[in-house]
C-alpha cells in the first residue's frame, strides 16, 4: 500500500462570519496556482459562471459561502433586513449557472438554516449559524469523496486501463474528487492503473485540471482527444470508464460534461462498463428521468475561441451545449458514499438514496431555482 496521496484545496473560508472566501482559480490552472479572493457577491457568483471554481460539489460549497459573504456586514439588529437580503443573495447564486443540482441543494440547506432562526432577535448570530452551515456542508462533502473512493476502488483491478472525461477530482469538489476518488483509492491501495484523459472540448478541463492532478499523485496519464476515445477502447486500452455527474434524476438518467454521453455509447459498443460517481446531494429525486434536466447553454466563443485565438470562420453559428444526459440503461453502476447502485434502476436507487439521513438532498425541501 503507498501512503495517502497528496489533495488539492479547491476553496476555503479565511476569518469569521464577516470573512471572505478564497478559491483556487481554475482558469490559471495548469500554468498558474492563483487564489481568488471573494468578498462580495458578485465575486463568488462571477466565479461560478466563469468556472473559477466549477465541479457539481465544489459549486455547491462555494455557494454555500456565498450566502455568508453576501451577508456580511449586516447590522445584528437588522433580523428583517437580513431576510430580505438572503432572498437577494440566495436568487442570484441560483442564477449563476443551471445544471449542477449541488447549487441549489446546499442554497436551500442555507436558507432552511436561516429559517430554522427566524425568531432570533440577533443578525449576527443567524450569520454564524450560516458559517456554520456551510463550514459542515465543506466537511461533509470531503467525507463523502472518501466514502465514493472506497466504494468505487474494488471495481478497479491492477494494470486496468480506466478513461474519465472532464474533470471529478479534487478541483471539482472539496479536495479529493468523485470519478478521481476512485482511482487515488484504488491507487492508494496499490493497484497500479494506467489512466487515459479526454481532453474535454471546448474548456479542456480534462487536459488543464484532471490531467494536472493526475500528475501531482504521480498517476500514469495518457491525455487524449475527445475524439480519439474509440480507438483507444478498439485498440483494448481501456477496461473501465468512470466520470462524475452533475444532477442524476430518480432514474438514473445523468447529466455531465457535454461527450459523456457519446464515451457511453462508445463504451456499450466496446462491452467496457461505465461508471458515474456522484454523492447524493447530486441527484435530484424531483425529476423522474434525465428528460427534465436543465441545460446550461455557454457562449460561443467557448466554440470559436477555444485556444486564445479565433479558430472559426467570423459570424458561424455554434451551439454550445455545457452538458449531456446519459440515459441510465448505459451506466453499469453509480458509485455513492452510500455504497454501489448496480443495476441502475428507479427502485435501486430510490432504496439506497431516499434513506433518511437527517441532511436533506436535493428535493426533500424544495427548490430554490
Ligand atoms: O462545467 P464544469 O467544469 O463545472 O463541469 C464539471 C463536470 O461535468 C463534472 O464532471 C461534474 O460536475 C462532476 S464533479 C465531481
Amino acid at each position: 500500500m503507498s501512503d495517502a496521496m497528496p489533495t488539492v484545496e479547491t476553496l476555503r473560508w479565511v476569518g469569521d462570519c464577516d470573512g471572505e472566501l478564497v478559491l483556487l482559480d481554475q482558469t490559471e490552472l495548469p500554468v498558474d496556482c492563483l487564489e481568488r479572493h471573494c468578498s462580495d457577491l458578485e465575486s463568488v457568483c462571477e466565479a461560478i459562471r466563469a468556472l473559477r471554481v466549477r465541479g457539481a460539489p465544489a459549486i455547491g460549497i462555494a455557494a454555500a459561502y456565498g450566502v455568508c459573504v453576501g451577508l456580511c456586514g449586516m447590522a445584528d439588529r437588522d433580523v428583517a433586513g437580513l431576510f430580505e437580503r438572503l432572498e437577494v443573495v440566495v436568487e442570484r447564486l441560483a442564477a449563476s449557472r443551471p445544471t449542477a443540482v449541488n447549487l441549489f441543494w446546499a442554497l436551500q440547506r442555507m436558507r432552511s438554516r436561516a429559517e430554522a432562526l427566524r425568531a432570533s432577535t440577533s443578525a449576527t448570530s443567524i450569520r454564524r449559524a450560516l458559517l456554520t452551515e456551510a463550514q459542515a456542508i465543506h466537511a461533509e462533502d470531503r467525507e463523502m469523496c472518501r466514502a465514493i473512493g472506497a466504494h468505487g476502488a474494488p471495481l478497479l483491478e491492477d494494470g486496468m486501463g480506466v478513461l474519465t472525461h472532464c474533470n471529478a477530482g479534487g478541483l471539482a469538489t472539496s479536495e479529493y474528487g468523485t470519478a478521481l476518488a476512485v482511482l487515488f483509492t484504488a491507487e492508494e491501495q496499490g493497484k497500479r492503473l494506467r489512466v487515459f484523459v479526454d481532453e474535454t472540448r471546448p474548456l479542456l478541463q480534462g487536459a488543464r485540471l484532471t490531467a494536472w492532478e493526475l500528475g501531482q499523485r504521480g498517476i500514469d496519464t495518457t491525455l487524449i482527444c475527445d475524439s480519439m476515445a474509440a480507438q483507444v477502447m478498439r485498440e483494448g486500452r481501456v477496461q473501465t470508464v468512470v466520470t462524475g455527474a452533475d444532477r442524476i434524476a430518480a432514474n438514473g438518467d445523468t447529466a455531465n460534461k457535454i461527450g459523456t454521453y457519446g464515451l457511453a455509447v462508445l463504451a456499450e459498443a466496446h462491452q467496457i462498463p461505465f461508471y458515474v460517481a456522484a454523492p447524493t446531494n447530486t441527484f435530484d429525486m424531483t425529476l423522474e428521468s434525465g428528460e427534465d434536466i436543465p441545460i446550461e447553454e455557454r457562449d460561443a466563443r467557448e466554440v470559436t475561441h477555444g485556444f486564445g485565438r479565433r479558430t472559426a470562420p467570423r459570424d458561424v453559428g455554434v451551439y454550445n451545449p455545457a452538458f449531456d444526459v446519459t440515459p441510465a440503461r448505459l451506466i453499469r453502476g453509480l458509485i455513492t458514499e452510500r455504497g454501489l447502485i448496480s443495476p441502475v434502476t428507479m427502485e435501486s436507487i430510490a432504496a439506497l438514496v431516499a434513506q433518511p439521513t437527517g441532511v436533506p438532498r436535493s428535493g426533500e425541501t424544495g427548490k430554490v431555482s
